[in-house]
């Protein structure tokens, strides 16, 4: 498998008179699934759409497999990104939505059963985007991104509106497409989403990363992981006012 490691480095970004995103850097490496954690508000949306081409960044770069995604000879099959569920028309049906896209990426047409077979939506296929579930709209996007067998996947809060049988499945799929040495990278404000499923763990707050590195290391930092996480971020939502606690060294625990 062609592989493709997520290079984030000082990425900053104003969007009006917001600072989105101020000092971004983290590595997502193949084979490991990385939860991209932090308070909504943090920059996590700004910085995933940077690195896949929708948004530009003021500084900073963001690489997919060592390149810009601009720069990407084969953008489908490198990475594959399900970032919000809108796109679908509601009155094609779920194979018509694949068929488009598929044919749109250049795949190969067999591409899309095979995608709504490791999606487990082959007998959602003929049915209409509109009446679909959350749930199976997550599927369906993920089943898009899948369509050119990347090397990467990104996925922003793609736990919103699963149930909890879906989040299982989801953290199923995503570990075992990174055993086959694919790279995961995966949003969520929400830490016990992100806690059993990830390897590496990169923290945002306010813009910055405050922490990246194994999950293991911190864990092993002595504190509970949620003590751990209000303790790296402001932990509420749009949080008015900064809080005490020093922002901790934004290097600690980066992999060399
Ligand atoms: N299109 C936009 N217009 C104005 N502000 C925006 C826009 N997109 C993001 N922001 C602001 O940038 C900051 C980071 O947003 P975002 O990247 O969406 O965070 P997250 O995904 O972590 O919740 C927030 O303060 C948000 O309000
Ligand atoms: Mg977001």
């Amino acid at each position: 498998m062609i592989t493709a490691q997520i290079e984030v480095s000082g990425l900053a970004k104003r969007i009006g008179d917001v600072e989105a995103v101020r000092d971004v850097t983290f590595v997502a490496a193949p084979g490991r699934v990385t939860g991209f954690l932090g308070p909504n508000g943090a920059g996590k949306s700004t910085t995933l759409r940077i690195l896949l081409g929708l948004a530009r960044s003021d500084s900073g770069t963001a690489l997919i497999g060592g390149r810009r995604y601009a720069e990407l000879p084969d953008p489908t099959g490198t990475v594959g990104a399900v970032l919000d569920l809108a796109g679908a028309h509601p009155a094609m049906t779920a194979r018509g939505h694949l068929r488009a896209y598929c044919a749109l990426g250049g795949h190969d047409a067999g591409r899309v059963e095979a995608v709504a077979e490791l999606t487990g939506m082959s007998e959602y296929l003929d049915r209409r985007v509109g009446g679909f579930s959350t749930g199976m709209r997550q599927r369906l996007s993920l089943a898009t991104a899948l369509l050119g067998d990347p090397a990467a996947l990104v996925l922003d809060e793609p736990s919103n509106g699963l149930d909890p049988a879906g989040i299982v499945w989801l953290r199923t799929f995503l570990r075992e497409f990174a055993a086959k040495g694919g790279t995961v990278l995966i949003s969520s404000h929400v830490l016990t989403e992100l806690q059993h499923g990830i390897d590496d763990l990169v923290l945002i707050d306010r813009g910055r990363t405050t922490w990246s590195g194994p999950l293991d290391a911190f864990t092993a930092r002595g504190t509970s992981l949620e003590e751990a996480f209000l303790e790296l971020t402001s932990g509420v939502e749009s949080s008015p006012v900064p809080t005490a606690t020093a922002t901790p060294n934004a290097t600690e625990g980066i992999r060399a």
